[in-house]
């Protein structure tokens, strides 16, 4: 029943902390987003799609938008700029009013519920994108998408993000799918979707690794991490799981910015994670590596598999390998460690993981 399922949720198992176990759930609460939502199809009759139930009335009116906007705060925030690459590659030019797309694990943060409001005094169409079935944001938009990542009870959101991630990468695929041109584009996405629990799967064994490099870390005052591309918001959310977890500074640089300041902070001692998985960024990303080897920066890169040795091959650093998926896809895969990464060191340094100090799961008020 629905009840035993959400006490099942709601129970820790075989984990010691909410989080802990969230973000092991990611491969089954990411099938549960897409359940029923991807149309395998195959061949010309029958194209790879996405079906939407709670937005089919209102696709046309979201074509026919003049702006989509997104509004989300803290990690949700960092989910919608994850995705904002596709949907401009695959919504094409639109026109007329706009649309606004709230975005909220709870459906109850004020400041999103605020903007909300505003946005629906001015006329804007308002779509909800939420984890929580009869919260005040899936309430009170037109209509919406529920990520059905199930409870998430751990402060710290993980498995919402990368369900939110898989939502509005479908929201894409929905919006473009009366354009011929980027069919193929379009079902390589849905296939790529459909293995994303797999490659989910895998990259949590780096459980151990991300234990073993959390103890090296241990005493460290900061970490930085350089994203560019659909991975800046990859570099944003670690950097954020870093912090309120477990009470490390830790910023999220976008790589492109590097020369501009963020470069007279590197030396020996300070960590600095460069996200390097291949995509068009890829080179710009290496010559990003290069340049902190140049300066004896103490590295640690994420690459795509069987990458490891050439970044690692000017200088020390260590490298962190994770299967390749198609790029918009790639932050659902690359957050995972450093979820892990979060995790690990808030344990060891002895802080509580489920409940940060200072911190509410839901925020309230403004
Ligand atoms: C994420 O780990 C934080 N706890 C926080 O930034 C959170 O994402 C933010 O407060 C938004 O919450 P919501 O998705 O429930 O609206």
């Amino acid at each position: 029943s629905v009840l035993e399922m959400e006490v099942e949720q709601i129970n820790k198992g075989k984990y010691d902390h909410y989080m802990q176990k969230e973000i092991h759930e990611q491969p089954e609460s990411l099938t549960t987003t897409m359940r029923g939502r991807l149309i395998r199809g195959g061949g010309s009759r029958k194209p790879k799609a996405v079906l939407l139930g709670g937005l089919k009335d209102h696709l046309k009116t979201i074509r026919r938008s003049r702006r989509i906007v997104f509004i989300g705060c803290g990690t949700s925030y960092n989910a919608a700029l994850a995705s904002r690459p596709i949907l401009e590659e695959l919504s094409g030019p639109i026109y007329r009013e706009d649309t606004a797309v709230f975005v909220s694990q709870s459906g109850e943060t004020a400041d999103t519920l605020l903007a909300l409001e505003y946005a629906r005094e001015n006329g804007a169409l308002c779509v909800g994108i939420t984890n929580t079935v009869g919260s005040s944001i899936a309430r009170k938009t037109h209509c919406g998408v529920h990520i059905n990542a199930g409870a998430e009870i751990g402060v710290a959101s993980t498995k919402a993000y990368t369900s939110q991630i898989v939502v509005m990468v479908m929201l894409a695929l929905a919006i473009g799918s009366d354009t011929i041109s980027s069919q193929t584009r379009r079902e390589a996405i849905v296939d790529g979707l459909l293995d994303l629990p797999n490659k989910v799967r895998e990259v949590l064994k780096l459980d151990e690794e991300m234990k073993d490099l959390a103890q090296l870390l241990i005493d460290e005052q900061s970490l930085l991490v350089f994203g560019r591309g659909y991975n800046y918001a990859t570099a944003l959310e670690g950097a954020l799981k870093v912090k309120e977890v477990s009470l490390m500074h830790s910023e999220g640089i976008l790589a492109g910015e590097m020369k501009h300041g963020p470069l007279a902070l590197v030396d020996e001692n300070l960590p600095i994670a460069v996200i390097a998985t291949r995509d068009a960024c890829f080179s710009k990303q290496q010559s990003v590596i290069q340049q902190l080897h140049a300066r004896k920066g103490r590295l640690i890169v994420m690459c795509s598999k069987g990458d490891a040795a050439s970044v690692s091959s000017s200088g020390s650093c260590r490298a962190i390998e994770v299967p390749q998926v198609e790029d918009c896809l790639q932050p659902v895969v690359n957050i995972v460690p450093l979820q892990l990464l979060a995790y690990h060191l808030t344990v060891l340094r002895g802080h509580n993981v489920d409940q940060p100090r200072n911190l509410a799961k839901s925020v309230t008020t403004q």
